[in-house]
């Protein structure tokens, strides 16, 4: 046995029963109360506690866990660092769309730095839920409806967050959640009913979370969500089955905040102690709060319904964690060194960038943007132009607005000062106040250009924030109406957690600029890429509806029985095909699509392998070319289709993505090479295979565009 194995099991061989649930035990301070919490660490009755910042804070009770309890095991510290600690970047719905992995994971790393600095061990991310439901809230928390994109991301966050060389010394470890399937809750309702096939978990919502343990996530969290019957945190399919038989996950199961007490609503135990039992046997090795293992697993153990080995075992696994994080040698944090990293300057220039990477320009049809520089006068309308609160979005923790730029900040520093920018509120974002539509009007009139910043609040997505109507709140459209009809030229900025129902923006106003919760320099960047000093890049990770009846609405769709071909309906036209009768089958914009200040064109798709093996790659290439003016980035992206399986496939799935930087007039050839293997799915027998036969496949642009060839797949 190795070092820390002998320590493990040293350990455990001088821990009570009482101490090793203790090990399975996360506790928040402030719902068990301080003095009760101190004194559960003392008795060595806590392994970690959750939501606590600050090192002389955490320092203070690592000190009694470490100096104070019989056997001195320090404890592990959870937080939710989700897209920053307190340089906070764009929400993680907007960090998908750069498409950049490299640059989302270094805005992982600095997370890390930041919060490990702070005495964080653990964060609770990243958010892996593929999600097809923009009602959902939480779709802000992740990377959108595509589970390539999705595993891309997972991978960069975890290689950021667990980067084994942050300037504290100390590491922190990354937890994928919510597993599993917590993004298709029926009917885009938080933590409502989740009813999918197998074969849709393990091809659609599986495969995030397996990319984040292969690049060594080190714990995991199990999901509020039943999936088709069974709770996700009394799941043996998901927790046992899939997660340590099949895949070998090596780290801990932690629920969600409370998920075992949860099981009596759901109605699967009648009580806690039943609950308790459930969670541990299907796989949990700790409880985030509900205190059912700390009341309940004891006695469990000793009427013989739960074995000691799965308390052993799950001991084992968070013991081995702190070793891993080094939180024996090192557990105390050097609490003047937060001052030092939080907020470098360099921090700070890297999430302007990602912020200008994340924003995608969704029309720009007079080229009204960038901003011609003879602009004189500029009225800047909306309840968001001034905003230093809501640009941070969901989960900003120790976030502070004080941090922030907003969007009439950024243009004043890059405007020249000769430009007059006007700047009006206009209204509330929930509509509790009266509009100043004619205030608005007047400020518009006077203008040569009007821009308007509008969209949700970072309190309209996020955990426990879904929507039913997805299109502006409160008064804003009837102040984008009164802005539109003045007839000055337009350019509307939204911001929001999530795709927005927009069908009438999209229709009258020339340009809209999609600039979501973009975090602490989100004003900064809007001002950037209006003016031109950088070019829009970014591509939406998640279709845009035209309206909520069409949800969900994602480009991975099966074929059906009647499939509709084309675009969509014409009313009433075409009669018993899978469609509506009052409206399109194709979203407002769908994934992958966003647009740049230059123009691409996709020419000479080259299949170089029309026939591929089994264990053979795939190699397709296409040239791409910058037809406009300007330099710009162009995501190009590569879908395929298996056209005939032993089950039903997607219409289209992605398969490969590369950024190119093309100068005006220039061209590039974009070579993709994706290994066959990376084209399969679960069959009857829920095997994952790859079956011979002809695929078509594309690269495009986005989802609904691109050159199309075929190749075959041959034994
Ligand atoms: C959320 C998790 C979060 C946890 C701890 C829960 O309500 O669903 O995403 O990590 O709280 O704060």
């Amino acid at each position: 046995m190795n070092r820390p194995e002998t320590r493990i099991e040293q350990l455990l061989s001088e821990m009570t029963l009482a101490e090793k649930v203790g090990q399975m035990t996360q506790i928040k301070m402030d719902r068990v109360g301080w003095p009760e919490g101190e004194e559960r660490i003392r008795r060595g009755q806590v392994g970690s506690v959750l939501t606590i910042y600050g090192a002389s804070k955490i320092n203070r009770l690592q000190r009694i866990a470490v100096e104070g309890s019989r056997l001195g095991i320090p404890l592990l510290i959870g937080n939710d660092v989700i897209h920053g600690y307190r340089t906070i970047f764009p929400i993680p719905l907007a960090e998908s769309c750069t498409w950049d992995p490299g640059l989302v994971q270094q805005a992982a790393r600095i997370a890390a730095e930041e919060a490990a600095a702070d005495g964080t061990d653990w964060t609770f991310a990243p958010m892996v839920d593929i999600c097809r439901d923009p009602r959902w809230g939480r779709i802000a928390e992740g990377a959108g409806e595509d589970p390539f994109l999705g595993a891309a991301m997972a991978r960069a966050r975890v290689r950021g967050f667990e980067a084994s060389d942050l300037t504290s010394g100390r590491n922190l470890v990354s937890c994928p959640k919510h597993y599993a399937a917590y993004g298709a809750a029926e009917a885009g309702k938080d933590y409502n009913t989740v009813d999918i096939s197998e074969r849709t978990l393990r091809d659609v919502y599986l495969p995030p979370f397996q990319a984040a343990f292969e690049e060594g996530a080190g714990t995991v969290m199990s999901a509020f969500n039943e999936i088709a019957g069974v709770p996700a945190s009394a799941n043996a399919l998901i927790l046992d089955t899939v997660l340590r038989h099949e895949w070998g996950f090596p780290g801990v199961v932690l629920t969600d905040w409370n998920a075992i007490g949860e099981l009596i609503s759901h109605g699967v135990a009648a009580d806690l102690k039943e609950a308790a039992e459930r969670s541990v046997l299907a796989g949990v090795d700790m409880d985030m709060v509900a205190d059912a293992y700390h009341r309940h697993l004891a006695d469990l153990v000793h009427e013989g319904r739960v074995p000691l080995s799965v308390v052993d075992d799950a001991v084992r696994r968070v013991l081995r964690l702190k070793l891993a994080l080094g939180l024996f040698e090192r557990p105390y944090t050097d609490e003047s060194l937060a001052s030092e990293v939080i907020l470098r300057p360099a921090y700070r220039e890297k999430a302007l960038e990602v912020a200008q990477k994340s924003m995608v320009l969704l029309k720009n049809s007079e080229r009204l943007l960038p901003l011609d520089p003879a602009l004189k006068r500029i009225a800047l309308i909306g309840p968001l132009a001034d905003d230093h609160h809501h640009i941070l979005g969901c989960w900003y923790r120790i976030g502070r607005d004080e941090d922030t730029e907003s969007v009439l900040d950024g243009l004043r520093a890059v405007l020249p000062t000769t430009t007059e920018l006007t700047h009006l509120r206009g209204c509330d974002l929930e509509g509790r106040e009266e509009p100043d539509l004619e205030g608005a009007a007047q400020v518009a009139r006077d203008a040569e250009l009007a821009i308007l910043v509008l969209g949700e609040g970072e309190h309209m997505s996020g955990e426990a924030h879904s929507r039913a109507y997805l299109g502006l709140p409160g008064h804003q459209q009837a102040l984008l109406e009164t802005v539109q009809a003045t007839g000055v030229p337009l350019v509307v900025v939204l911001m929001s957690g999530r795709p927005l129902v927009i069908p009438w923006m999209a229709e009258h106003v020339p340009a809209i600029l999609q600039a979501w919760h973009g975090g602490i320099r989100a004003g900064r960047a809007v001002a950037d890429l209006v003016v031109g000093a950088t070019d829009p890049s970014a591509k939406l990770t998640a279709s845009w509806p035209r309206t909520e009846g069409q949800i969900p609405v994602y480009y991975a769709h099966k074929s059906t029985g009647r499939p509709e071909g084309g675009a969509g309906t014409v009313q009433f036209d075409r009669l018993h095909f899978s469609n509506y009768i009052d409206e399109r089958n194709e979203p407002l914009f769908p994934f992958g699509y966003g647009l740049s200040y230059t123009s691409f064109a996709y020419r000479d798709l080259e299949i170089e392998t029309p026939q591929v093996g089994l264990d053979g790659v795939l190699i397709v290439s296409a040239t791409i070319a910058n037809t406009g003016d300007r330099t710009g980035d162009e995501i190009v992206q590569l879908y395929v289709r298996d056209l005939v399986g032993s089950v039903t496939r997607p219409v289209k799935e992605l398969k490969g993505f590369q950024r190119v930087s093309l100068d005006p007039g220039k061209d590039t050839r974009v070579r993709f090479e994706v290994p066959v293997q990376q084209l399969g799915f679960h069959d009857l027998k829920m095997a994952y295979v790859v079956e011979p036969g002809e695929f078509s496949v594309w690269v495009g642009p986005n989802a609904a565009q691109g050159l199309e060839g075929f190749f075959e797949v041959v034994e």
